[in-house]
């Protein structure tokens, strides 16, 4: 794009002011502006535009009363079922894995993208370490090749590929390991202004977990999916090791009951706890995010005084990827943050702001829930499987997740194999031996017939 036609898109989309310093910018400046325009779409910003103007919040425009939906827990035939199937899928080679790696450790006080974020209660091993060995384990149990896509943000992709670089892919073949980026939205004022956040420079943020569907597409990864032969996709995010990734019986439950959506649910701690929330409205399913529960919904109790709304979503989610490439056609709702944004004034300096003074726009995957024609849900015990890294202290902190990862090691060696652990004693445990009880038993086994 050359600086004519720069100007004629921002023209025809009302943003102008955005080459209004291109003459005191130097080459090199100039050129990174219009690169950065380039990559706008003005589609999305006007949409984006709309949805300033209009004040809307996706949840406002839905129908229908919110009611909490039936779970299925999976336990004694179901699950041995849901296993088989899983195992099915898992060694046929039909299983991908998704992880959402956009965000960056800032909450954490930590510098670099948040899944090197170090977690090992002896070891330190980065929160990478545990995802990347659940799936080598998994492909070695069914000798299957298991593709292992890794969204990052424009901002972490190199630290992200250099990192499993330096970790040799923590075993895994670098060519099942696909790194891709989503994409990036500029921030407006409330007039529906683009930012600039210095003379020659667009402020843009990462467009959400939902840009996944945007980047697969545009990456070409449906396409390495379907020669692969990859027909169900396991979702999860960077921030919880506990999770048990492309677990076969989630996998195979989600083939039984031939749904285009699974998520898996566990019982909130509390009406406080911020979870997404699955519910029945208007004849679907649909997630309403924890931002947008009402307080009435979020301590609602039943006659038995348990939550009304008790289950929440861990982030935890199988797809079919043919339902993913079906909504990678369609426009998926905005959600908007009010934030502080640095911009330039008329002078060409740069003006911090000390309240919030423009918005960021995100799409949230989930949202395509109400899109899905089959869907299932899976309720847990989170003590196995979700204690998220969020803050740097209390709550979902690295302490409450490396408790947590050692007290399911302890349960998992003591229920499974009978080893008796101390509750001091530390314990880590590499996944690749050890995806579940289930793998040191066969261990022991061959170790006594060798
Ligand atoms: C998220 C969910 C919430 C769920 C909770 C469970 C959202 C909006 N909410 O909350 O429903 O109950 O987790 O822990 O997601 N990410 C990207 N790109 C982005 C933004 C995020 O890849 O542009 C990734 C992050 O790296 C992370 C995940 O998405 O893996 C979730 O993002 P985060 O901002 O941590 O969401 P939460 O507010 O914790």
């Amino acid at each position: 794009m050359n600086y004519e036609q720069a100007k004629d898109v921002l023209k025809q989309n009302g943003q102008d002011h955005l080459l209004q310093f291109w003459t005191k910018l130097d080459k090199a400046a100039q050129k990174a502006l219009l690169e950065q325009i380039e990559s706008i779409d003005f589609r999305e910003v006007a949409r984006c535009r709309e949805m300033l103007a209009n004040r809307e919040k996706p949840a406002a425009k839905k129908k229908g009363v919110p009611t909490a939906p039936e779970v299925t827990f999976l336990k004694g035939a179901l699950q041995k079922k849901a296993i088989a199937a899983g195992e099915r899928e898992l060694a046929a080679g039909r299983v991908g894995v998704l992880l959402v790696a956009g965000g960056q450790g800032s909450r954490l006080g930590f510098d670099g993208p948040k899944g090197a974020y170090p977690i090992g209660p002896i070891t330190n091993a980065p929160l990478f370490y545990f995802h990347a060995r659940k799936v080598l384990a998994l492909s070695r149990r069914y000798n299957a090749r298991i593709p292992f896509y890794v969204m990052t943000s424009m901002a972490n992709y190199a630290d992200t590929v250099a990192h499993f670089e330096e970790h040799g892919y923590y075993g895994l073949d670098k060519k099942d390991v696909i790194f891709f980026k989503q994409g990036m939205w500029p921030g407006m004022t409330e007039d529906g202004k683009i930012i600039l956040d210095q003379p020659g420079h667009v402020f843009m943020s990462p467009d959400g977990h939902g840009g996944m569907l945007a980047a697969l597409k545009a990456n070409g990864c449906f396409k390495d999916m379907a020669r692969r032969g990859v027909e169900t996709l396991f979702y999860f995010q960077v921030d919880n090791p506990l999770v048990n990734v492309a677990e076969p019986a989630f996998i195979g439950l989600h083939v039984l009951q031939k749904a285009e959506y699974s998520l898996k649910l566990c019982a909130k701690r509390g009406g406080r706890e911020g979870l997404g929330m699955v519910v029945r409205r208007g004849g679907h399913f649909d997630m309403i995010e924890y931002t947008e529960m009402t307080r009435e919904m979020n301590f609602r109790r039943t006659e038995d005084g348990e939550l009304y709304f008790k289950y929440g979503s861990p982030a935890i989610h199988v797809f079919d990827r043919a339902f993913l490439e079906r909504e990678a056609e369609k426009d998926m709702p905005l959600h908007l943050a009010h934030k502080k944004i640095a911009t330039v004034n008329a002078a060409g300096r740069i003006v911090k702001p000390t309240a919030p003074n423009g918005y960021k726009f995100e799409k949230f995957i989930f949202d395509i829930l109400p899109e899905a024609k089959r869907v299932a849900l899976v309720a847990f015990d989170r003590r196995d499987e979700f204690a998220p890294v969020k803050n740097a202290s209390g709550k979902d902190s690295p302490e409450t997740c490396r408790a947590a990862l050692r007290a399911k090691w302890r349960r998992q060696l003591e229920g499974e194999v009978h080893i008796a652990v101390p509750a001091d004693m530390p314990l880590e445990i590499d996944p690749l031996y050890m995806y579940d009880g289930g793998d040191i038993l066969k261990r022991g086994f061959l170790l006594k017939k060798d």
